[in-house]
């Protein structure tokens, strides 16, 4: 049986960071200032340790400045407020992100619209959500962002197709169904949106010529869910009990093994969306020097 084309996330990443590096080189050549990250993590959450460390190195890579502020579990929002107003006001810092989640006595909702929205590289304050919504330059977050660039780059034809996007998170489904369903290329598609109150699921994705799985659910997805030639774009990452040294492999929100001899195209997990994210990440700290997206003066 024919297998689907993987779209390679971790190729085009690496391909995106090489382009991102190519142009910092330039502005060092030029002795100008290179594009500076930083990062806010609260805690010790041995997830977002491992993430922001990633992100750190990611930047340095290719030629950014970076650094993390680390904060203390017991750090109160009014402190964190502060530090984000120093942030916020600091010259010499292009982007900066909140790693979340944030301890539980702190307001994320406060904390992240309190982010200067031009120095918003993580694009989740409500002035980059709302201009993205209509169509404004504007930071898109990582994972919503790394999906319309595989999809450029893989030249998925999806002006006019149904796109399914299962899921309707603030950071994945809901911005995705949104960009999807824009006048643009990637985009141009109609949009259904299925959450957990969808009755017969399956009635919407077995009609998807693009289907977005970020329904949080391992292997939710099997092959008699999918239209056949179907581009399946799978966002989840979950570790689930395995028969190897570690105990656990990672999966996703399909059923790869299934679901590749139904679609056109797939991306696997891991390997797929995933590593993506950082490298949009970086565009977008790239763009915030740059002054792209929200012009200076
Ligand atoms: N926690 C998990 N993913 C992310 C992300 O993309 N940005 C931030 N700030 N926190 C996260």
């Amino acid at each position: 049986m024919k297998e689907a084309k993987i779209i390679d996330g971790k190729l085009i990443s690496r391909k995106i960071k090489e382009e991102l590096k190519a142009e910092i080189a330039k502005i060092i050549d030029a002795e100008e200032k290179a594009p500076h990250l930083v990062a806010v993590i609260v805690g010790e959450d041995p997830a977002s340790q491992t993430y922001v460390a990633s992100k750190e190195k990611a930047a340095k890579l290719i030629g950014m400045t970076s650094s993390t502020y680390k904060l203390p579990e017991d750090t109160t929002e009014e402190e964190l407020l502060k530090t984000i107003d120093f942030l916020n006001k600091d010259d010499e810092v292009d982007g900066f992100i909140v790693q979340l989640p944030l301890p539980e006595h702190i307001d994320v909702d406060k904390v992240i619209s309190s982010i200067d929205p031009s120095k918003d590289v993580d694009g989740f304050h409500p002035v980059n959500v709302g201009r993205m919504a209509i169509g404004q330059k504007a930071y898109v977050s990582a994972t919503p962002a790394g999906i319309m660039e595989l999809l450029s780059r893989y030249k998925i034809d999806t002006a006019g197709k149904h796109c399914v996007v299962l899921g309707r998170s603030n950071i994945v489904g809901s911005p995705m169904s949104i960009l999807m369903s824009k006048k643009t290329n990637p985009g141009n598609s109609t949009v259904t949106v299925c959450h957990s109150r969808t009755q017969n699921m399956e009635e919407f994705t077995k009609s998807a010529d693009i289907l977005i799985c970020a329904i949080g659910q391992p292997q939710f997805v099997k092959s008699d869910m999918v239209k056949k030639g179907a581009v399946v774009i799978d966002v989840g990452i979950h570790r689930v009990p395995a028969d190897n040294e570690k105990g656990y492999r990672i999966v996703g929100d399909v059923d790869y093994d299934e679901v590749k001899y139904k679609a056109s195209h797939i991306t696997p997990v891991p390997g797929g969306v995933g590593p993506m994210t950082i490298s949009m990440l970086l565009k977008n700290t790239f763009e915030a020097s740059k002054h792209e997206i929200y012009p200076k003066g």
